[in-house]
């Protein structure tokens, strides 16, 4: 079995969880978490321990794995606020055992009726990235909360009110502060405190920073929560929260109006799938990018034998860095919200495309991108977007990423509400050519228009063989997302890694401009030394690349693994 293959590096870490609120409350105290985990009975991976608890006090309840997920989901906007979010939008990956059937829920955020292509433009034609990026014009109307009400009206076995009873209770009688959360506050603050709101919910009482250890209670949140478990999505898309996000737009020059927040939904589309050695992937489709360029580099390694050039080799990461510079040149051209733009997806997810795409790679040199377009830089923010999975004993899956676009978003928190806004407008091609923070251009197929969702990497996938699933994973990390999850396939179909070692590995990422192949620490001086001399543009200065969340299933036992690379996560199985 893969998982006692080799775990000598990896020995699970054994940490108590201990966390001390004001009574005693079994959600927050779930004791004892194995890191990685394994389990039988179901697995949920988040990247905050308190709500990875909180899915697996709804397994063990009898919930099924979208009650756990919601679940999930809305205690991390509650204790995770860089990117658990409600004022977000996300993609959910949802296998449903008993009908055999996979679906993907969209419910990425939508431009206001009042966007138009120029409107992060100046008099003078150039893309202002303070306004794409930090204003209220770079908020997007949020599709959380439609997404996880409607998974959970149509696909949950529990009531609502329930499975949000965790988070309520989270928000109301405040959760201890991590160091990763102090931290990650503490990094923020800057922006945080331009905004009267930001500063009176993300602060302590007399404006200095929270601390580890601190009780930190959202009570707007709270009341924001109970008015979405009393009337599902109408408490949040009507009534008085929406009546505070209109007035947050008006006092701010944003755009969301009653009509916008009325009109969203979230929609149910299908699946972008490949197969990859025997394995079928199935993974988010247009309006996110994810899927469909993990299937098309799935498709172009396909045709090399990858397993005996050994892991993170130079021939095997060049293969990688020349595969992952073609499908993110593709994707600025072509890909877009599939309800403005007709997205080639046959073509792009093509083995033949591929194939041909494949036979044009020099295996001795490096392509040049510079040839193909000038390259761009790459911005410093911290690219904040979070996964989380859950898999239930009856089979069912959830591979869910969700985000507000950059680190907590544009900084802004709706005065009254008690969460967050997105700043997913920058998402968006402001202009063809001129990148976004994570340094991707865009074209015609991803311009900004009413009503359209804006592009994006969220790459939540399950892994099948002989149909029944046998991986999921995802991640945050901006345009990294993909390259991300693909190494996790590779790693575990083409080196056999469990999925500890497949999170472990040291990652790579290309995406065509910067013209740059970006490595974490952990590939050797040799290797660095061979792909420089045929001609790649190393970057070892990038730090970590993504978080992943995965969760494997093999003999009936679960793996779960949280990405090493951040501190604060946990695979959790119901007790
Ligand atoms: N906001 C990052 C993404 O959706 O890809």
């Amino acid at each position: 079995m893969r998982f006692v293959l080799s775990l000598v590096f990896l020995v699970p870490v054994i940490f108590r969880v201990v966390l001390c609120v004001a009574d005693e409350d079994p959600i927050i105290r779930h004791g004892d978490i194995f890191h990685p985990t394994l389990g039988r009975g179901g697995m949920v991976v988040s990247q905050d321990a308190i709500a990875s608890g909180v899915g697996a006090d709804i397994l063990s309840r009898g919930g099924n794995a979208v009650d756990a997920a919601v679940a999930t989901g809305f205690a991390l906007a509650v204790t995770l606020p860089q990117a658990g979010n409600l004022g977000g939008g996300g993609f959910m990956m949802l296998y449903l055992a008993e009908d055999d059937r996979t679906l993907a829920i969209d419910y990425r955020e939508m431009a206001p009726a009042l966007a138009h292509r120029d409107l992060f433009l100046d008099s003078a034609g150039n893309v202002d990235r303070e306004k794409s990026r930090f204003g209220l014009l770079a908020t997007g109307v949020p599709g959380t909360v439609a997404g996880l009400v409607h998974v959970q009206e149509k696909y949950g076995s529990l009531p609502l009110k329930e499975v949000m009873q965790p988070a309520i209770r989270l928000a109301e009688k405040g959760i201890p502060v991590s160091y990763a959360l102090a931290f990650s506050l503490t990094r923020a603050s800057g922006r945080l405190r331009q905004y009267p709101a930001s500063q009176a919910y993300f602060f302590r009482g007399d404006g200095s920073s929270l601390q580890a250890g601190d009780i930190w209670r959202q009570k707007d949140l709270a009341k924001t929560l109970r008015r979405i478990a009393d009337k599902g999505a109408a408490g949040f898309y009507q009534g008085k929260t929406a009546d505070l996000i209109v007035a947050a737009m008006a006092a701010g020059g944003g755009l969301i109006s009653h009509q916008d927040l009325e009109n969203y939904r979230a929609v149910e589309r299908q699946p972008v799938r490949g197969t990859y050695r025997g394995y079928d992937i199935l993974s988010m489709p247009p309006p996110s990018s994810g899927g469909v360029h993990l299937v098309q580099m799935l498709n172009i390694l396909e045709g090399w034998q990858l397993a005996p050039l050994e892991h993170n080799s130079a021939a095997y990461l060049h293969r990688l860095a020349e595969t992952m510079r073609r499908a993110y040149a593709d994707r600025s051209q072509y890909l877009g919200d599939p309800d403005f733009y007709p997205v080639p997806l046959a073509r792009l997810t093509d083995k033949g495309y591929a194939g041909s795409l494949r036979q044009a790679i020099d295996l001795d040199r490096a392509s040049n991108s510079e040839d193909i377009r000038p390259g761009v830089q790459l911005e410093e923010e911290s690219p904040q977007t979070t996964h989380f999975a859950v898999w239930d004993d009856a089979g069912n899956v959830v591979s869910n990423t969700y985000t507000l676009n950059f680190s907590y978003g544009n900084g802004q928190a709706v005065a009254g509400a008690g969460f967050l806004l997105n700043n997913e407008m920058d998402d968006f091609s402001a202009k063809p050519g001129v990148p976004n923070a994570y340094g991707l251009v865009g074209d015609e197929a991803n311009a900004i228009a009413a009503g359209k969702r804006p592009l994006s990497s969220m790459t939540p996938a399950i892994v099948f063989r002989d149909g029944r699933p046998v991986l999921v994973t995802g991640s945050s990390g901006g345009s990294r997302i993909i390259t991300a999850v693909l190494q996790v396939i590779l790693n575990y179909v083409d080196f056999g890694m469990n999925a500890a070692e497949a999170t472990a590995a040291p990652r790579v990422h290309h995406q065509w401009l910067p013209d740059v192949l970006f490595l974490e620490k952990g590939v050797s001086r040799d290797t660095r030394d061979i792909l420089d001399a045929m001609g790649h543009q190393l970057d070892t200065r990038a730090g970590a690349i993504s978080r992943t969340q995965t969760i494997t299933r093999d003999d009936g036992l679960f793996q779960g693994v949280t990405d090493y690379r951040w501190p604060g996560g946990a695979a959790v199985s119901p007790r």
